[in-house]
């Protein structure tokens, strides 16, 4: 029988939001850019509480903090919003910062969530953390290379095996202790990472798969702009 424990087991969303948006170019964040009337930072968090998360922590621009509140204000589930750093990593230790103000000493999954994967599907925020809940320390989902990929340097080019390779997607689950630790070691060493799952591996923790979802895509550049829209409005 599952323990009362396990059930009641917190899900916290951290959500990053503090990026630029360079390659996207909008007039307003990133985050903020509306789908049919609806933000990207709003339509991540409906997908993560549709999921099963319970609150969340939204890392924002400092530069941008009335526009966020604002946005969030109709924010589908408890939100806290802190400040982001210069790094993603930064941002996402920001987030983790305030875990101890909503959960005091209390383990619980906790999701890392870029706010510009906007359509990730609720089955994939699900698998995550059931397969935390399930004993994973860190859990990531992934999807096939479809492209043919290169790899180049001073000696020339090679095609790499793509069925040896995956594309890593968010939300990626971690037991709450783990992602505090591996932060923790990183700040320490200031090694750099492009990913929580990677910072995990770092202090030697393995990193389990799940299936992602091509429509857990990042919205990066203008064309990722027009496929969301269509997403959005159901265009075949
Ligand atoms: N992010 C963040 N803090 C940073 C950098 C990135 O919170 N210092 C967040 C972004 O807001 C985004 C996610 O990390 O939701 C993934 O980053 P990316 O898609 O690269 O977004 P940006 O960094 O904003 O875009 P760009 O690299 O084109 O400037
Ligand atoms: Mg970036």
């Amino acid at each position: 029988m599952m323990s009362t424990d396990s059930i009641a087991e917190p899900v916290v969303a951290i959500v990053v939001a503090a990026g630029s948006g360079s390659r996207l170019g909008a007039a307003v964040p990133k985050a903020l850019v509306p789908i049919a009337g609806v933000s990207l930072l709003r339509r991540s968090l409906t997908q993560l509480a549709a999921g099963g998360a319970q609150q969340a922590i939204v890392v924002v621009p400092a530069d941008e903090v009335d526009a966020f509140d604002a946005d969030l204000g109709e924010a589908p589930l408890p939100t806290r919003r802190v400040i982001g750093g210069a790094q993603r990593q930064d941002s996402v230790a920001a987030g983790l910062a305030v875990l101890p103000e909503l959960l005091g000493e209390a383990d619980g999954v906790i999701l890392i969530h870029d706010a510009a994967r906007a359509f990730v599907p609720a089955d994939v925020v699900g698998r995550v953390s059931d397969a935390v809940r399930a004993g994973a320390p860190a859990v990531i989902p992934v999807t096939a290379v479809t492209d043919t990929i290169r790899e180049v340097d001073d000696l020339g080019s090679r095609v790499i095996d793509r069925t040896r390779l995956r594309g890593v997607q968010t939300p990626q689950g971690f037991r709450r202790s783990i992602i505090e630790d591996a932060h923790a070691a990183l700040a320490e060493t200031g090694t750099p990472v492009t990913d929580d799952a990677a910072a995990v591996e770092y202090t030697g923790n393995e990193v389990a798969l799940v299936d992602g979802d091509a429509l857990a895509f990042k919205i990066t550049t203008p064309l990722d702009l027009l496929l969301a829209r269509a997403v959005a409005e159901g265009r075949p």
